[in-house]
């Protein structure tokens, strides 16, 4: 056992147990009403991350949820590490498919953590994630092994857009300088397939609403003489894609980046079993654009699926009746080179125009954000490499992600570094679900491959 394996195994208990407390305030962005675990949150976080080292801890108000900042400056020559990570959650709707409750964190074994896992809304996104980097630095102080500069920027608006993060930036460019941006948001392959991230995806977020006639109608009196705005609604949704399952917004794909087929053939060396993916998800068999194959399509092709419908009636029982109105709440990933605005102004077009007579269309765009692709040609890449090597006892792979957050490709402009993404969850964990869940296995490992990566990183800075 080395030296930070000795640490993890004597304090993992008090890891664990501050892990499930910081899990137990439902610090849900999306929703106003918790507005005070949010501030909560934001607290705790200030208190962490004094307590593992940091000189310097404050929490920036912005127009939005507020912003923890801190950090360790230990020679202004060496460099920096920026850890990016969010404290808010998704709301853990629909709450009946808890096993338990959200906020009230268990450890419970599954068949892929036998080790066990604790479950609550935010275990791996990105709490349990985010903390691990707290915990890292604490391991870098107590034991005098920080080898560079650090600074943490946990904020609270991952999960709505991270609008103000945005502001945040823009006026702090100095006290954020950095010479890379790590963060723990993203997965990895399996337990023993260590990953990196290499790309996200960006997304274009619209709700569209589809009026008919000015009030509810009796079905029977004047169904078929009208458009049922229900009946419109799903099918121009559904002929948003042809019957190869491409998109068919006109000038949609212009500016996608082609991979190339070198590039692509190696995508498919990735260890992936398609039998064991369609039984996870209980599945006949996968769906999609053709051409491409299941990790392709998740990953480096865009897609536009809807999120959300609704209208009409749809309590207990039946109702006669012909809504004035219907709704969809459609995302749309992206890829490089695809500009998510451009893409929103796209689809807004092409809706509009398909829409029939005798109904009216507004869209109604939400949020978005650009692509990220990591180079793995770098000094970055190579320490993040070297780290997991030393962790795993493996070469990690690098692959490319189909989730997103928006702000790295921000970052990139505003900040002028790369981002690593160095994610412990697994896509089985259940993230935005009901039961997510972060393998207590893969919390510890995180915090053991960290430091590593300070090791690395600062050892091939100063050879550069
Ligand atoms: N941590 C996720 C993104 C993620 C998860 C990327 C797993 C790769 C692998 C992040 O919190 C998230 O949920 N992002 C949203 C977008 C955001 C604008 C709401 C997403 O991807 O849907
Ligand atoms: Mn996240
Ligand atoms: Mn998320």
């Amino acid at each position: 056992m080395n030296n930070i394996q000795k640490y993890v195994e004597e304090h993992k208990e008090r890891f664990i147990q501050e892990l499930v407390d910081l899990l137990k305030i439902p610090s849900i962005s999306a929703d106003s009403a918790y507005r005070k675990d949010i501030l909560k949150t934001a607290d705790a976080v200030k208190v962490r991350l004094e307590e593992a080292g940091c000189d310097h801890v404050e929490i920036c108000e912005t127009p939005g949820n507020p912003i923890v900042f801190g950090e360790k400056i230990i020679d202004s020559n060496l460099p920096t590490v920026l850890v990016y990570g969010h404290y808010d959650v998704q709301p853990p709707d629909p709450l009946d498919l808890w096993e338990s409750p959200p906020f009230e964190p268990i450890i419970k074994e599954t068949k892929i953590h036998p080790e066990g896992a604790m479950f609550a809304r935010g275990a791996c996104d990105d709490k349990g994630q985010m903390y691990m980097h707290v915990k890292a630095l604490e391991y870098m102080t107590r034991n005098n092994e920080l080898p560079c500069n650090v600074k943490f920027m946990i904020e609270g608006e991952e999960e709505v857009g991270s609008s103000s993060l945005g502001w945040f930036i823009e006026r702090n460019k100095e006290k954020l300088s950095n010479d890379v941006i790590l963060i723990s948001d993203t997965g990895m392959i399996a337990k023993d397939v260590p990953s990196i991230t290499t790309g996200l995806r960006g997304l274009s977020y619209v709700e569209v609403e589809v009026t008919g006639p000015n009030r509810d109608l009796h079905s029977g009196l004047y169904g078929g003489a009208v458009a049922n705005p229900i009946n419109v609604l799903t099918k121009m949704i559904a002929s948003l894609h042809d019957e190869n399952n491409h998109i068919t917004i006109p000038g949609f794909y212009d500016r996608v980046e082609e991979a190339s087929d070198l590039e692509r053939s190696k995508m498919a060396e990735a260890p992936f079993s398609i039998e064991k993916y369609k039984e996870a998800l209980d599945i006949e068999d996968v769906y999609g654009e053709k051409g491409y194959t299941t990790n392709e399509r998740n990953s480096i092709r865009p897609t536009l699926d809807v999120n959300g419908i609704w209208g009409g009636y749809t309590g207990e029982g039946a109702k006669t009746v012909i809504a004035s109105k219907a709704y969809a709440k459609i995302s749309m990933r992206l890829v490089p080179d695809q500009d998510w605005k451009e893409i929103t102004e796209l689809f807004k077009k092409h809706f509009e125009s398909i829409a029939p007579k005798g109904v009216r269309v507004n869209v109604k765009p939400h949020h978005g954000g650009q692509a990220y692709v990591t180079p793995i040609d770098t000094v970055e890449y190579q320490a993040a490499n070297d780290a997991y090597k030393e962790a795993f006892g493996k070469t990690p792979i690098p692959q490319r992600s189909g989730g997103s957050i928006p702000i790295v490709s921000l970052f990139e402009k505003e900040l002028k570094s790369k981002t690593i993404l160095m994610g412990f969850g697994l896509d089985s964990d259940a993230i935005h679900s009901p039961n997510e869940h972060f393998g207590i296995w893969n919390y510890l490992k995180g915090i053991e491959t960290i430091p590593l990566f300070y090791k690395h990183f600062a050892k091939l800075k100063s050879g550069e």
